[in-house]
């Protein structure tokens, strides 16, 4: 699996932008494995769902339709891409995705893009669990004030009711349910180069990454 970049780390590590410009910069497609999570807590939210109902979460798994198009994202072919970032839908993904049901729902959407190649895929367990034979794998971190500081910034917009102090607070709390849960937790494996992009200017970690590519 030589054309499969995976990067994993906590939220506001910057994956998300540094994945996209990679992917921009060798011509790969790009997957961002927490909109799809961001997707169905969203269609919960949406359907009033109780995510502790198995019954209720596996019906809605069943059904709900998750695309990409221009690097938006569908369900049912409604353009939700603004939606799924607020703060509210940033808990509840964190908390669906700690259910082994909602993480196998999702899993073939992504192992397929794996498969086709000529990816960048990033997010909690792609180096460990959707394409763990991947050769270039990579976690990103930073500080938490930095994380949240970026996070800040793009959660003001939606929300201008948010404060520095609560993004702080929401960090560590899906900090430790991310690396705690159960199935498929956030983890930095040998195999992967740590990389910590506090201080550092996006080109500069995206030049590091594409320097560090085998
Ligand atoms: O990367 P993000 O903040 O958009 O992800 C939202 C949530 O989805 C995150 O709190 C944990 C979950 N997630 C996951 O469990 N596994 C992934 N590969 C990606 C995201």
């Amino acid at each position: 699996m030589k054309h499969v970049i995976t990067i994993d780390g906590p939220s506001g590590s910057g994956k998300g932008t540094i994945a996209k410009l990679l992917a921009r910069k060798l011509g790969y497609s790009y997957l961002d494995t927490g909109a799809l999570y961001r997707a169905v807590a969203w269609q919960t939210d949406q359907h009033k769902i109780d995510i502790e109902n198995e019954k209720a979460l596996d019906d809605m798994l069943k059904k709900i339709h998750i695309t990409f198009e221009n690097e938006q994202i569908l369900v049912d072919g409604q353009d939700i891409s603004s939606e799924i970032r607020t703060a509210e839908i940033s808990e509840l993904s964190s908390r669906v995705s700690a259910k082994p049901s909602v993480r196998s729902a999702l899993f073939d959407i992504q192992r397929k893009l794996c498969l086709q190649g000529r990816v960048v895929i990033e997010g909690r367990d792609t180096g460990t669990t959707i394409c763990p034979e991947s050769e270039n794998k990579f976690y990103l971190d930073a500080s938490v004030e930095e994380r949240a500081r970026r996070r800040f910034k793009e959660l003001k917009i939606n929300n201008p009711e948010m404060t520095m102090d609560k993004t702080i607070d929401d960090i560590r709390s899906r900090d430790l349910r991310d690396s705690s849960r159960e199935s498929s937790p956030l983890r930095k494996t040998d195999d992967m180069i740590y990389v910590d992009s506090t201080g550092m200017e996006i080109d500069y970690v995206v030049t590091h990454i594409f320097d560090r590519l085998k």
